[in-house]
């Protein structure tokens, strides 16, 4: 049997972001396309709250503030590492009145109230927690989201929507197995099987593999109480 890639303790991951906060950026290589798929599938547009874990040094926020969220709407940024959020207070600074940039470890639940938020998203958060600490957080995500609300979600993924695995993803497989410092603790994970089809519903999942890396990309929606998906065609 494969042994289990090492994951990175919060307290390590903090470590880890807080000394390294000035090279995130360096990864929108992979991330930027991801991106674009999750805000063509999340009807940013209509949302009005929203949150988003381990949120780094803001670069996705900004083009959501920017280019895609209403006006008023809130939104809210949690990460381990202050220097992170430091990065992301002087990005997001344009928007101030609109952004809240909180401390926090995810894995030790969320303070949102339940049912408060209408877009939570985690982008390249999941391939660094331990399978435990992302089934608690999908469940406290689930908590959080109002009935018809969105998961927004992207991490790097051991495979293509087509079964194949890219060559940068066999290697970055290895280095993450043997050198977890080296990616960030970052392994390629599957998000789908996080997902309780009962509670969600699917909108969107595929993956993109820009210069040869794949991430895949999962858009859900809570399911309401009464088990449909409030997205009704008229
Ligand atoms: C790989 S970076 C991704 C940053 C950003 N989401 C992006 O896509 O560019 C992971 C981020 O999650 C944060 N993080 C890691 N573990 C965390 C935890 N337990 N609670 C909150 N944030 C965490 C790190 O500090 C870092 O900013």
């Amino acid at each position: 049997m494969e042994e289990a890639a090492p994951t990175l303790s919060p307290q390590e991951a903090r470590r880890h972001y807080q000394a390294n906060a000035d090279k995130q950026d360096a990864q929108a290589w992979y991330e930027d396309e991801a991106f674009r798929v999750l805000i063509a599938c999340s009807d940013f547009a209509l949302a009005n709250d929203v949150l988003e874990a381990g949120c780094g040094t803001g670069r996705l926020a900004e083009i959501l503030l920017r280019d895609h969220l209403p006006s008023n709407a809130r939104y809210t940024g949690i990460d381990i590492a202050p220097a992170m959020l430091a990065r992301a207070g002087k990005r997001l600074a344009h928007f101030a009145p609109q952004v809240t940039l909180k401390p926090g470890d995810v894995t030790l639940g969320l303070t949102a109230g339940t049912a408060a938020l209408d877009r939570v998203i985690a982008t390249y958060l999941f391939d660094l927690l331990s399978p435990a600490h992302s089934r608690n957080l999908i469940g406290e995500f689930h908590r959080i989201l109002r009935p018809d609300g969105l998961l927004c979600l992207t991490s790097l993924a051991p495979e293509t929507s087509d079964g194949d695995t890219t060559i940068l993803t066999q290697i970055w497989r290895l280095v993450q197995r043997r050198w977890p410092w080296a990616v960030g603790g970052c392994r390629p994970v599957e998000l789908r099987p996080l997902l309780d089809d009962k509670i969600w519903k699917l909108v969107a999942h595929e993956t993109v593999s820009p210069r040869g890396l794949t991430s895949e990309i999962l858009v859900a929606r809570k399911v309401r109480s009464d088990g449909t998906d409030g997205n009704h065609q008229h």
